[in-house]
């Protein structure tokens, strides 16, 4: 029985999971009304909420999960060490640490990315190594070569803004609610993405690498244009035009990349991969093996940390009490 903690940004999680994949209790506390009048996630404010949710959120999972006595029922406490915001990710590592010091339970720090794959791993039993993991959320844009449980190569990564970074900043633009990327999912529904020819990030480059500042910019000229004309705003064509040629930037690249490797199996999680669109047109990628976790999964998520962490303790990697969160913690490039 796992313990599981992520505090890496502004979503505090924490879930208690039996083996690898069997969730008796998880919960997420969101953050968004905190940081919505800001635009964008206050750090400071992020790990405050984090200390003032954690605890209450331990018991409520503890008793939605039968754990009575924490000590004798669980075995291990998994907690997110890295990447994140600094402060955000003291909060959680403190609070695992002082557990398990308390009730003499193993310890293991996470890498929040090995983490998003895990989502995969933990979702779809037959998903099995090697296979390709694309990484897309609001601080990460990367597709790593799963060569086994625990081995991992970062083939590429965004080299500016990551995905959901640009459908937060394009949705601020267009001065919709935050966080922007299910707001400009949804306004995309009812768009024509045939209305801007957005260009399509690092569409004839052979490079297994991501770009998304420029698409950002192409849409702040349309939107510059049409104010300074004094037209409406065609907000949902922008949206989907955007969207079109973000998800089609992920796709080319998913494709090099199996071209590139021949592994044909791939997963994409992280806060984008609940995006309808891309959804929709992995599932029309009929040559390759396709995974999507369910969308609870796909955001921040405690239950993605514990299978990771699970994981990784069989395997026989192992943290101590010297555990020290690591704000840029990386996973290894090829
Ligand atoms: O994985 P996540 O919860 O946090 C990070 O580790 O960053 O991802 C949050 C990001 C945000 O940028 C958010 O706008 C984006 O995922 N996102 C979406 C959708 N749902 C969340 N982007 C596009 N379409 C969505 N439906
Ligand atoms: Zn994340």
């Amino acid at each position: 029985m796992t313990l599981g903690i992520e505090t890496s940004c502004d979503d505090t999680g924490v879930c208690v999971l039996r083996g690898q994949r069997e969730e008796l209790a998880s919960r997420i506390a969101g953050q968004n009304a905190d940081h919505a009048p800001f635009g964008g996630v206050v750090p400071e404010r992020a790990s405050r909420r984090h200390q003032e949710v954690l605890l209450p959120l331990l018991q409520e999972v503890f008793a939605e999960a039968g754990v009575n006595n924490p000590a004798r029922e669980l075995d291990l406490i998994a907690v997110t060490a890295g990447p994140g915001l600094m402060g955000s990710l003291l909060t959680g590592v403190m609070c695992a640490k002082g557990l398990a010091q308390a009730w003499e339970l193993p310890l293991i720090g996470v890498n929040h990315l090995e983490g998003h794959i895990f989502a995969n791993v933990t979702a779809f039993p037959e998903l099995t190594p090697p296979f390709l993991s694309l990484i897309a959320s609001g601080g990460h844009t990367e597709l790593v070569l799963v060569r086994a449980l625990g081995d991992y190569r970062v083939l590429g990564r965004t080299r500016d803004d990551a995905v959901g970074e640009a459908y937060d900043k394009v949705a601020k633009l267009l001065d919709l609610d935050y966080p922007g990327g299910p707001e400009v999912d949804r306004l995309a529904g009812s768009g024509d993405p045939g209305s801007f020819a957005f260009p399509v990030p690092m569409k004839n480059s052979d490079e297994i690498a991501f770009s998304f500042s420029g698409l950002k910019t192409a849409v702040l000229w349309v939107v510059r244009a049409c104010r300074q004309a004094g037209a409406d705003l065609p907000g949902a064509d922008i949206c989907a035009a955007f969207q079109h040629a973000a998800v089609s930037a992920l796709l080319a690249k998913i494709r090099l990349a199996a071209r590139r490797t021949g592994v044909s199996r791939v997963a994409v999680s992280g806060g984008v991969a609940a995006n309808s669109e891309l959804r929709r047109r992995m599932a029309l990628l009929d040559d390759l093996e396709t995974y999507l976790p369910p969308r609870g999964l796909c955001t921040d998520n405690a239950t993605m940390i514990a299978a990771a962490g699970y994981s990784a303790w069989r395997r026989g990697v192992r943290s101590d009490l010297s555990l020290a969160p690591d704000p840029s913690l990386p996973l290894p490039l090829l």
